[in-house]
């Protein structure tokens, strides 16, 4: 829209030289290209949480330098969960800045079967999160290359991880600060071998990890699929609120809003978070399946009916029960319900995990147990989203995205609020083993 009406100022200034009129010329074009563009957007209205969405990412980090494109950082294998593998993975990128050399593009794991190594099944990095739109996003900040750009392969210097309980964090830092100088810095390529990146020490404030998950993006077909369960979602709501709604046909808000739940139940996470709240001493890690239906239930200002989309692990999917005992008015559905199982089998654990993530990342309400990796980084990336639309306060009622930890009882009997400390020193203190939620 700008290279257009630049071009049309210019050829009415040729014909128009008083300054006024330039001015009245290019209020008209303004005027009138709103107008054409005005109903071409509300037509796509409907995805519209997607297009703010986008366009929070569009987010521009060029008052950094740039980082050098002719060295190279070369980390292991990617593995574990997906937001494991997003958490090393901005590790990874990290510390490459730090070393100011370019991250070699790493392998991720498509499955979860973590205990055996020949299980892993790699699958590169640009089959999940797209390549080009990553660095142009976070060009200046950290930059990924193919191994095609490397000009010398033999050129290599490894660098072994420390590992135990005399490996401290300044001890791991000093190693990275001496491998940032020569001779290591001449080397074309520095080679990390040792532990996967997740179990590397943490030296970045959690913005800087914010930054880096900002720029990843889902490939086209992965974030088709996320659509098409999202409007699958969105659909079921528009029918639950149409059958009661028919004597009072008011429009409904378009589109209509849904709420997510990552309903952690399943009996490994049970056994899990009993054991931490022993060791811990703290009461609010687990939720039952009753506490969290009734703590979703006591959101207020819900316009009911509402689908709600349970994010749950698929050994819950055999019985019906997660699906009864819903406050009237919030619907429940899983993939059965949804009829969208067959888009998940196609693909394997990574990206059905990647999937899930976006559903609830795009929900209107978001609400998961603040001690999971994985609601912790959807509510950070809704924070953020929102930082970048200007919000400033996300403890009060009324905000467009608000998140919620069910573990954690909150106003009135229901979950807390939670948002994500962004000036947070280290990941840790937002995304593992943590119950503050900032609200
Ligand atoms: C990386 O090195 C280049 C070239 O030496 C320099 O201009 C740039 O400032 C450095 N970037 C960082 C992030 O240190
Ligand atoms: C590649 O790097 C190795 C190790 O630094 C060096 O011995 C070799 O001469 C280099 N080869 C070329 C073609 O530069
Ligand atoms: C956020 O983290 C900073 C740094 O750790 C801390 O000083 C601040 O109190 C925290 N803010 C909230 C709202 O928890």
């Amino acid at each position: 829209m700008g290279l257009l009406s630049c071009k049309y100022l210019r050829f009415f200034s040729t014909h128009l030289k008083s300054v006024t009129f330039r001015c009245v010329a290019l209020l008209v074009i303004a005027l009138v290209l709103r107008a054409v563009a005005a109903p071409l957007l509300t037509g796509f209205e409907f995805e519209y949480d997607k297009i703010l969405f986008i366009h929070s990412r569009t987010l521009h980090l060029s008052s950094e330098l740039g980082i050098r494109r002719a060295k190279f950082l070369e980390v292991p294998q990617i593995i574990w969960g997906l937001n494991n593998q997003k958490i090393a993975f901005a590790r990874a990128c990290l510390t490459a800045r730090l070393l100011n050399r370019t991250l070699l593009m790493p392998s991720l794991s498509a499955s979860l079967f973590y205990k055996e190594i020949d299980l892993l099944q790699p699958i590169s990095f640009d089959k999940v999160f797209q390549f080009e739109t990553f660095n142009s996003l976070c060009k200046g900040f950290v930059q990924l290359g193919r191994y095609s750009d490397v000009s010398n392969r033999t050129d290599v210097i490894e660098l072994q991880k420390g590992s135990g309980r005399r490996w401290t964090i300044e001890r791991d830092l000093e190693q990275l600060v001496q491998f940032s100088k020569d001779p290591y810095d001449q080397q074309e390529i520095i080679r990390v071998i040792g532990k996967n990146p997740f179990l590397w020490p943490d030296h970045w404030p959690v913005k800087d990890y914010a930054k880096v998950f900002e720029c990843l993006v889902l490939v086209d077909e992965i974030s088709k699929e996320a659509d098409r369960v999202v409007s699958k979602i969105r659909e079921a709501g528009k029918e639950l609120r149409s059958k009661t709604a028919s004597d009072n046909p008011i429009s409904e808000p378009v589109p209509v809003p849904y709420v997510a739940v990552h309903m952690r139940i399943e009996k490994d996470w049970m056994i899990h978070c009993k054991k931490l709240e022993q060791r811990s001493k703290i009461s609010e890690i687990c939720s039952s399946r009753q506490e969290i239906m009734q703590r979703v239930g006591s959101i207020a200002g819900q316009q009911a009916p509402t689908a709600v989309y349970l994010a749950v692990a698929d050994s819950l999917l055999e019985d019906n029960s997660i699906l009864n005992g819903w406050r009237e008015g919030l619907v429940p559905f899983e993939k059965n319900k949804l009829g969208v199982m067959e888009i998940y089998k196609r693909y394997p654990y990574l990206i059905q995990s990647a999937i899930d993530y976006e559903v609830c990342l795009r929900a209107d309400v978001f609400v998961g147990n603040s001690f999971s990796t994985f609601s912790s980084l959807i509510v950070l990336e809704r924070t953020q989203k929102m930082i970048k639309m200007g919000v400033t306060s996300f403890c009060g009622m009324d905000i467009r995205w608000p998140s919620y930890a069910y573990n954690i009882l909150g106003e009135p009997n229901g979950p807390r609020r939670w948002m994500t400390n962004m000036s947070a020193s280290s990941l840790k203190a937002i995304s593992y083993g943590s119950n503050d939620v900032s609200c």
